[in-house]
C-alpha cells in the first residue's frame, strides 16, 4: 500500500473478492469504484460465504468501506446488503459519494428489453448497469445527492421518467408510475443519507495521512468499455487507471496495481474467448471450480489459461504483480495446457499481442504448450512440483511476479510466494 489498486485481469469472477479481503486485513479504507450490483464478490471466512455486489469487500473486516462516484447504485441492492451484513453482526462504516449515480426500476427494464430486441445480445446481467450509464453519459441521470433534495429529486425524475417512458415504448415496455418510484426513491434518500460524501476529500485525506487505501475493481479488464472485447462488455472503465475518475484521486496518488488472474479462463455472458474448451475439460474444469455465477447463477464459460490475455491486461492497467488464483481446481489434469500466442489463420504469423478488434480476434487462434499436470489434493501447505512449475511457467509468459496464489476458497487458502 498505500494506494493499491486490485483489478481482474480476465472476464471478472477471477476471485477479486477474496484477494481483497485477504489484503484488507491492512487497510484503513477500502474502496469500489465502478461498476455496480452487476459484480459479485465471494468471501469465504470460516466456512461462512459473503457475497458483496456493491459493498467493498474489506467491509467484513470493519473497514472503512467506500462507493465512489464512478459507480452506479441501486439503493435497494444496497440497502439489502447492509441489512444482511448487520445480520452477521458487521455494522458496516460506509460512506457513499453523492456523485454515484443512481439504478431506477426502468433502468432494469431498459436493460431487459434492450437485450430481448438484439439479434447478437450480450448477456448482461440486467441489472440496469448499461442504461444507467448512458443516462450519465447523456447528462440526465440522477445521483445519490438529487435523492437527498426532495425537489430536486421531484423535477430531475419527471423529465427523466418522461425520456424513459418513450424509450419503453420503443421497445415495447410499460410506462413507469412515477408517483411510486418518487415515493420508493424518497424513502431510498432518507435512508442513505447518513452514508452520503464525498470520496474524493476523504481518500485523498486519509492518502495525506499516511493511511492505506485498497482499491477493489469489478469485473475484469476485457469487459472495460474501452479496452475489453467490444461490444461484449460492460459500460464502466474497469481498468486500474478508472479509479481515478471514479474516487477522484490523481493517478500520481497510486502506488501499486495488483491483478487478480484464475489460473484458467471464464466468461459469463456472450462474445469471444479464444482458450474456451466446449468439451468434456470445460465441463470438468466448472464442476472443479464451482463456476457458476455469483450474481446471475449462470454457468460460466470456461478454458485455458491464456497469457496473451492476460498479457494486454499487464500493460492496459501497468500492473506491478498478478494474484492467481483457484490453482487447486487444476489439480487432478495429467496435462494442462497454456495459450502462449495467437496464430493469424489468413498469414499464418504468431503474435503475443491480443488483437484491437473482435474481427481481428476473430481470425486468431490459440498456440498451446503443455505442460505436466499435478495430484496434490491439498495444495495449502506451499506448492512444488508440476504445480510450481505450472505456476513458474505463467509468471514468466506474463512478464511479472506472481505474488499471490489461490489455492482453496477460504482466506485462509491464499499462499504468499
Ligand atoms: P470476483 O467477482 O472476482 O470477486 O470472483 P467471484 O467471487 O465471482 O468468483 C470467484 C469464485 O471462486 C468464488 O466462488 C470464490 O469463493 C472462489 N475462489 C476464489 N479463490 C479461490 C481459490 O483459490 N480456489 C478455489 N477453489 N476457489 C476460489
Ligand atoms: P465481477 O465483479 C463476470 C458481464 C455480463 C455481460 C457483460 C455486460 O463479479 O467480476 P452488464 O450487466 O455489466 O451490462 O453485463 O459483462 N459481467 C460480468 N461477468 N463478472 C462480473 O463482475 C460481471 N459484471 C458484468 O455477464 O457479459
Ligand atoms: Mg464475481
Amino acid at each position: 500500500m498505500p494506494a493499491t489498486v486490485i483489478i481482474g485481469t480476465q472476464w471478472g469472477d477471477e476471485g477479486k473478492g477474496k484477494i481483497v479481503d485477504f489484503l484488507a486485513e491492512k487497510a484503513d479504507i477500502v474502496a469500489r469504484y465502478q461498476g455496480g450490483d452487476n459484480a459479485g464478490h465471494t468471501v469465504v471466512v470460516d466456512g461462512k460465504e459473503f457475497r458483496f455486489h456493491l459493498v467493498p469487500s474489506g467491509a467484513i473486516r470493519g473497514k472503512r468501506a467506500v462507493l465512489g462516484n464512478g459507480m452506479v447504485i441501486n439503493p435497494s441492492v444496497l440497502l439489502e446488503e447492509i441489512r444482511r451484513l448487520q445480520e452477521n453482526g458487521i455494522e458496516p462504516d460506509l460512506l457513499v459519494s453523492k456523485k454515484a449515480h443512481i439504478i431506477f426500476p426502468f433502468h432494469r427494464e431498459l436493460d431487459s428489453l434492450k437485450e430481448k430486441g438484439k439479434k447478437e445480445k450480450i448477456g448482461t446481467t440486467k441489472k440496469g448497469i448499461g442504461p444507467a450509464y448512458t443516462d450519465k453519459v447523456a447528462r440526465i441521470g440522477i445521483r445519490l445527492g438529487d435523492l437527498l433534495e426532495e425537489g430536486t429529486l421531484k423535477a430531475k425524475l419527471e423529465f427523466l421518467v418522461n425520456i424513459k417512458d418513450r424509450e419503453a415504448e420503443i421497445y415495447g415496455g410499460q410506462p413507469t408510475d412515477f408517483q411510486k418510484i418518487l415515493e420508493e426513491y424518497t424513502f431510498y434518500g432518507k435512508q442513505l443519507k447518513r452514508y452520503a460524501g464525498d470520496c474524493s476529500a476523504e481518500i485523498n485525506k486519509a492518502l495525506d495521512d499516511g493511511k492505506n487505501v485498497l482499491i477493489e475493481g469489478a469485473q475484469g479488464t476485457h469487459l472495460d468499455i474501452d479496452h475489453g472485447t467490444y461490444p461484449f462488455v460492460t459500460s464502466s472503465n474497469t481498468i486500474a487507471g478508472g479509479a481515478c475518475t471514479g474516487l477522484g484521486i490523481g493517478p500520481t496518488r497510486i502506488d501499486d496495481v495488483g491483478g487478480v488472474a484464475k489460473a484458467y479462463t471464464t466468461r459469463v455472458g456472450a462474445g469471444a474467448f479464444p482458450t474456451e474448451l466446449n468439451n468434456k475439460i470445460g465441463e470438468k474444469i466448472r464442476e472443479n471450480g464451482g463456476e457458476y455465477g455469483t450474481t446471475t447463477g449462470r454457468p460460466r464459460r470456461c478454458g485455458w489459461f491464456d497469457s496473451v490475455l492476460v498479457r494486454y491486461s499487464c500493460r492496459i492497467n501497468s500492473l506491478d504483480w498478478l494474484a492467481l488464483t483457484k490453482l487447486d481446481v487444476l489439480t487432478g489434469f495429467k496435462t494442462v495446457q497454456v495459450c502462449v500466442a495467437y496464430k493469424d489463420l489468413t498469414t499464418g504469423e504468431t503474435t503475443e499481442d491480443f488483437p484491437q478488434t473482435l474481427e481481428e480476434l476473430g481470425r486468431h487462434e490459440p498456440i498451446y504448450e503443455e505442460l505436466e499436470g499435478w495430484t496434490e489434493k491439498d495444495l495449502s501447505d506451499g506448492i512444488s512440483g508440476n504445480a510450481l512449475k505450472y505456476v513458474k511457467r505463467l509468471e514468466e509468459l506474463c512478464g511479472i511476479p506472481i505474488k499471490l496464489v489461490g489455492v482453496g476458497k477460504s482466506r485462509k487458502e491464499t499462499l504468499v510466494l
